[in-house]
């Protein structure tokens, strides 16, 4: 998810090449709040120029918080029919429900199909979102397709001085926040999505860290340079391994004719867990082959 601050033409320009799944014009933290009243009409212009049937990417739109704001963001750009909105800021679930029931009376304003508009929720960037992550596991949110989790963001909320240590590692507070994420999504059924790697110069580090998140559990990242694209894609795209030895996994399960919930392989038990994870392998892959031949 590539964010493009929604009041740059520069940068708007170059969204259209930059080779992410999703690009996201954003209204919020990257817009100057005396720019926010241009950056929309600008945000609008660009979707209307690229109708949902045009779209070989998603194009999303980051709006102001709730009690920002988000209602006159959401008024100028719900009409062009973005493919989603990410919502920053979030106190917990209910503010991703509020968004959902704006949405429902836009779309039927706008005459967008209803339900067209999805949700990616910024899930960690107030304390009370932190302490409410397990809801997400109660609760039932149709549009909510992603949470994404932010450092910055709380540690202003929070007085922190600094969010990683001498090594450069986040600290536990963050540490523990991203897994509390992470575990959020799955419950809630949704995509997981690593948070940004502020230094954009910085390949090989961001490369490192999309390889571990992807092995956590993480399926996309946010980006903020479209240098980092490429190296994200790459990195979250199951190895050419990987892929041989999920289809080797299901092939064996299948050879069973389903009637086995254990098989070994190369001396090793492999059991309906594994199958899971090779499946997922396995459409990951799927997803990252329709990209490189789109
Ligand atoms: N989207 C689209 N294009 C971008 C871009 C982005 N996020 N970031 C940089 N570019 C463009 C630049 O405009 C430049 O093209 P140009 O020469 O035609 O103007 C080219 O890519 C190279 O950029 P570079 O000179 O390396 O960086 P910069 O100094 O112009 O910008 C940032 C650096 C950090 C200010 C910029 O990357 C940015 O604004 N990122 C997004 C920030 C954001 O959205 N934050 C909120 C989400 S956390
Ligand atoms: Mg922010």
């Amino acid at each position: 998810m590539l964010y493009v601050p929604g009041d740059d033409d520069r940068k708007l320009a170059k969204a259209d090449s930059s080779g992410a799944d999703a690009v996201v014009l954003d209204l919020e933290d990257s817009v100057a709040e005396s720019n926010r009243g241009v950056a929309r009409g600008k945000v609008r212009k660009f979707l209307d120029d690229r109708p949902p049937e045009r779209r070989d990417y998603q194009l999303w739109v980051r709006i102001n918080a709730l009690d920002d704001s988000a209602l006159v963001d959401l008024a100028a750009v719900a009409g062009g029919a973005p493919d989603g909105v990410v919502l920053p800021k979030i106190d917990g679930p209910d503010d991703v429900l509020r968004l959902a029931h704006h949405l429902d009376a836009l779309e039927v304003r706008e005459g967008v199909a209803p339900g067209h508009t999805k949700i990616c929720a910024v899930a960690t960037e107030t304390p009370a979102a932190v302490l409410r992550l397990h809801e997400f596991a109660l609760v039932r949110l149709p549009r909510l397709v992603a949470l994404n989790w932010g450092a910055e963001d709380l540690s202003a909320a929070i007085g922190a001085s600094t969010n990683v240590d001498a090594t450069g590692r986040w600290t536990l507070t963050y540490r523990w926040i991203r897994s509390a994420v992470l575990l959020a999504a799955k419950a809630a059924g949704v995509q997981a999505i690593e948070t940004v790697h502020v230094n954009y110069r910085d390949t090989e580090g961001l490369r490192v860290s999309c390889r571990e998140a992807a092995q956590e559990g993480f399926t996309g990242r946010a980006a903020i340079h479209p240098d980092q694209v490429a190296p994200i894609n790459e990195e979250f795209a199951p190895s050419a391994e990987d892929v041989s030895l999920a289809r080797t996994i299901v092939a064996a399960f299948e050879a069973s004719g389903g009637e086995v919930g254990t098989v070994g392989i190369d001396g090793h038990m492999l059991d309906i867990p594994h199958l899971k994870r090779a499946r997922n392998v396995l459409q990951l892959h799927k997803h990252s082959q329709r990209r490189t031949t789109a």
